[in-house]
């Protein structure tokens, strides 16, 4: 559920193909920042809600991709393409631009099926026609594979590695299902069951790593928690998301810790997105507590007042017992317009940068969704997930959550992903706490209305 749209950069080549476990398969991949262009087009963003101001300076979303390495094709044509767990297909261009694939080109491509067509939660889309070739990824050679050869699109290439409940083919009229890539590569024996790890790393590094089939216990802090990821609650069957369950979120400064959040949440977890979502009242209470400036798009601090912030002031969200705690200060980044203008707030009669944090409002309901308010969902995105050590295992509906640990001190230490009956995840243990619980009442502040302050470039 990727939510943004921009022209890439040459990049320089990144994937390094490692071979280490057994029945792994490492990748890793290049971090690029992005803007998404205007907040209008995120339904997500705080703005929206309070309406806008004709001419305001807005703030945008900034979203990071993260860029591996494909080839398709007999000789190989290689592609940069945004690996995405929020979507479960990958589509290359094949409109004749500079850089697309060419099936004229490959010894391999073979028509599969017509109307592919997909749509992101950005109101971007792709279409043309469903083909099957061979595909390269690190050491893995996957024949007869099935992609999305687009013929037109205003969404860059994406490589989905979610759900095969959600690929795009389900909602056409000549409607199918089939293996994408985590399925492929448990049955070409690559890996022993569907499932993954990812590791975003920390904001500053410029690399992360999807990690195939296995779990490296020297990027973990603590230990791994395993969540049942909840399923589909419209038709009652199979997962189709990660979708698990919070429990709470405390704000810990200055030795207090004060609770923020109403009642147990379901929460997505999704890379292609880059903020948190929270309901109004857990962004109040967080506003509140760090007496942020509110402004058209979003919620921030200048830049000596983010210089200002306690080093040891976290938020630390509770996922079924499995802690995760942000570093404050981590959540703040330069803000800036569409046009990516550094932008400025007038404080105290001083004009100083403006930092913007990377947490939002979700609305009541969560964000674009209309179920009922204890089914609404809340998207936690990077600026949640780099600061976690993730394993999503599609073959066993779980994923397994720990503190991530950084820096490049430690050595690799892998440790295999089994089918659920031989062990499941390496070196977790299931979540203690229930999926549904009332928290002790919250020290709400909805009632923190801060004056809006206009933005300048
Ligand atoms: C591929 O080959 C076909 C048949 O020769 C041709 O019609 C088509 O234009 C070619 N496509 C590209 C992208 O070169
Ligand atoms: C934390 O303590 C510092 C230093 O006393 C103070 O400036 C700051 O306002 C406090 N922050 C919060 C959120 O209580």
């Amino acid at each position: 559920m990727k939510f943004s749209l921009v022209t890439l950069t040459t990049l320089c080549a990144s994937a390094l193909a490692a071979p280490t476990a057994k029945k792994s398969l490492k990748i890793d991949f290049q971090k690029q920042l992005a803007d998404s262009g205007t907040t209008s087009q995120d339904p997500n963003q705080l703005g929206g809600a309070q309406g806008k101001v004709p001419h305001e300076v807005e703030l945008t979303n900034h979203v990071v991709y993260y860029l591996a390495e494909v080839a398709l094709g007999t000789p190989p044509q290689k592609f940069q393409i945004d690996i995405d767990t929020g979507s479960s297909d990958l589509w290359v261009k094949a409109d004749g631009s500079p850089g697309a694939y060419s099936r004229n080109s490959s010894s391999t491509w073979s028509h599969y099926a017509d109307n592919f067509y997909i749509a992101y939660g950005d109101q971007t889309s792709a279409s043309g026609d469903w083909a099957t070739e061979t595909l390269g990824f690190a050491d893995a050679q996957i024949p007869k594979f099935i992609f999305g050869e687009a013929t037109s699109a205003t969404s860059q290439p994406v490589f989905g590695i979610g759900y095969s409940g959600i690929e795009a083919s389900i909602h056409q009229p000549n409607a199918f299902t089939y293996d994408n890539f985590p399925i492929r590569l448990a049955k070409e024996g690559f890996v022993n069951t569907p499932a993954y790890s990812l590791y975003l790393n920390d904001f500053a590094a410029k690399t992360g790593s999807v990690l195939f089939g296995a779990v490296d216990k020297s990027k973990i802090d603590g230990s791994l928690t395993i969540l049942p990821t909840i399923k589909d609650q419209t038709t009652d069957s199979k997962p189709k998301e990660f979708l698990v369950t919070l429990n709470s979120i405390d704000i810990n400064v200055n030795g207090t810790t004060t609770n923020a959040l109403d009642k147990t949440r379901h929460v997505l977890l999704d890379s292609g997105t880059s903020l948190t979502y929270l309901p109004p009242q857990t962004t109040r209470t967080i506003a509140q507590k760090f007496q942020l400036l509110q402004v058209s798009g979003g919620w921030g601090l200048t830049k000596k007042q983010v210089d200002a912030l306690p080093d040891t002031a976290t938020l630390d969200y509770n996922l079924q017992g499995a802690h995760v705690g942000v570093k404050v200060k981590d959540l703040f980044t330069l803000g800036k317009n569409y046009l990516n203008q550094q932008l400025y707030i007038e404080y105290n009669g001083v004009r100083e940068p403006f930092y913007q944090i990377l947490i939002a409002d979700g609305g009541d309901r969560g964000p674009g969704n209309d179920e009922p308010v204890e089914l609404a969902k809340f998207i936690f995105g990077d600026s949640f997930l780099r600061s976690a050590y993730v394993v999503y295992d599609i073959g066993a509906d779980k994923i397994a959550v720990s503190q991530a640990k950084f820096g490049s001190g430690s050595a690799e230490d892998l440790a295999d992903i089994q089918i659920e009956d031989k062990g499941g995840i390496p070196a977790a243990t299931a979540a203690s706490d229930p999926v549904w619980t009332q928290n002790a009442p919250i020290e709400t502040s909805v009632n923190y209305n801060p004056q809006i302050y206009r933005l300048s470039t």
